[in-house]
């Protein structure tokens, strides 16, 4: 048996609490244990306390001295296109020149682009860019990951990045929890509808004959899937035992939480555009937001979510990087932090609990990840800070002193 102390935190960021989401003021409570220290063996947590009594029941435990800095659970990233090829400068130039999203996905840049590279890079050629990902993930302090697919738009190319996904998971300790995205734009070579039923007839059924997802995706949104296409997708992918997600109203209001909330989705992802309509179905059919400060940033858009308004409704808030190549190139959860206290008006502790604890229980790892508490996994990251609040407020500066996934240090993976 193999075990680990883990003494002298300034701050141990336990979040624990109740066997659930929290929501509201629930939000802001972290339960900090000052000086604090916790027991880990075979991967697991044995027990948290004070330093001095962990101390006492450290027996042949391998020490680890957190020397006053912040002990907290590894960020748990609940939406990233962490697969793809290459990287999306020029789109970044024409933005910066003035031009939107739209215009540039148009002029031949935009998701397709993405597309074009990924098709053509190799199974081994794509994991290799996949790893660097997940080392830049693991390196800003995050622990687990949604990924989603979405770059491929063929049949064989979905497929391709889904097992790039399978085989990231051996070869790397990041926690990664699969999604599948087929319908994250429409190919070039098919009309809407073709497509639509490729992704339905074809697509889903081997991506769960070959247990390749937890979760299905959609982008519904103007030029992409309208709210009846996404119900079909959606539809088809709940009968196959797919759990839902949805990019929705990301740049227009076009009612895609409602659609979330009557598909019983998990998620409703972005919402940037959701009025309290939105806010109101969400909440009264119990779907988490996943909110994605990273992508209005880097847009140069300042219309963020109503945050505030969300968690005051009593949604079970998310934050994520949302971590792809156009539109949020970061995969910085602190970089998110920054963005939802500056920008969405969150207090940095509920930041703190949306990008841990919640974002475990939207990716159903609830009970396994997102908290220091006996009987989970020891997914932590040990920041070069006294005070969490540090995170948020410091910006552009890495502060990760080391990350820790089923008690093992992992950082230079
Ligand atoms: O979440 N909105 C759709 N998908 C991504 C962007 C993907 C891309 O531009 O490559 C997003 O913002
Ligand atoms: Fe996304």
């Amino acid at each position: 048996m193999s075990s680990l102390a883990v003494l002298h935190a300034s701050q141990l960021v336990t979040l624990s609490g109740p066997k659930r989401p929290r929501v509201g003021t629930e939000l802001s409570v972290l339960e900090i244990i000052h000086n604090g220290g916790m027991l880990i063996r075979d991967g697991q947590i044995e027990r948290i306390g004070s330093s001095d009594e962990i101390e006492k029941n450290v027996g042949d435990a391998e020490s680890v001295d957190a020397g006053g800095r912040v002990v907290m659970p590894g960020f748990v990233d609940a939406h990233t296109h962490l697969v793809f090829a290459g990287n999306r400068l020029d789109d970044f130039e024409r933005r910066a020149g003035g031009k939107t999203y739209q215009q540039i996905a148009k002029a031949g840049g935009g998701i397709w682009s993405t597309v074009e590279k990924t098709r053509a890079a190799s199974e081994p050629d794509l994991l290799t860019q996949a790893k660097e990902h997940a080392n830049w993930l693991l390196s800003c302090g995050t622990t687990t990951v949604e990924a989603k697919s979405g770059y491929g738009l063929t049949v064989e190319d979905e497929l391709k990045i889904l097992r790039v996904m399978r085989q990231l998971k051996e070869e790397v300790r990041l926690e990664i929890v699969p999604t599948f995205l087929g319908a994250h734009a429409v190919p070039r070579e098919l009309a809407p509808d073709e497509y639509l039923d490729i992704v339905v007839t074809e697509m889903l059924p081997r991506v769960t004959a070959e247990k390749l997802a937890e979760f299905c995706d959609v982008f519904c949104e103007r030029g992409y899937f309208d709210i009846d296409q996404s119900r079909k997708i959606l539809s088809a992918a709940k009968e196959v035992g797919l759990k839902l997600r949805g990019h929705v109203d990301q740049l227009t209001n076009s009612g895609g939480a409602k659609l979330m909330a009557e598909m019983g989705a998990t998620t409703a992802d972005h919402l940037e555009q959701t009025d309290e309509q939105g806010i109101e179905a969400l909440r009264k059919a119990n779907v988490q937001p996943v909110l994605v400060p990273g992508s209005v940033y880097a847009l140069g858009s300042s219309r963020y979510p109503r945050a505030r308004e969300m968690i005051e409704a009593g949604l079970a808030v998310v934050l994520a990087t949302d971590f792809n190549p156009g539109s949020s190139p970061t995969p910085s959860m602190p970089m998110v932090l920054s963005l939802a206290c500056t920008q969405m008006k969150m207090s940095p502790a509920e930041a703190i609990t949306a990008s841990t604890l919640n974002a475990a229980y939207s990716l159903c790892r609830g009970s396994k990840v997102g908290s220091l508490e006996p009987g989970k996994f020891a997914n932590f990251a040990i920041f070069d800070c006294e005070d969490y609040r540090e995170l948020a407020y410091w910006f552009g500066m890495p502060q990760t002193h080391s990350v820790y996934i089923r008690g093992e240090c992992v950082t230079a993976d």
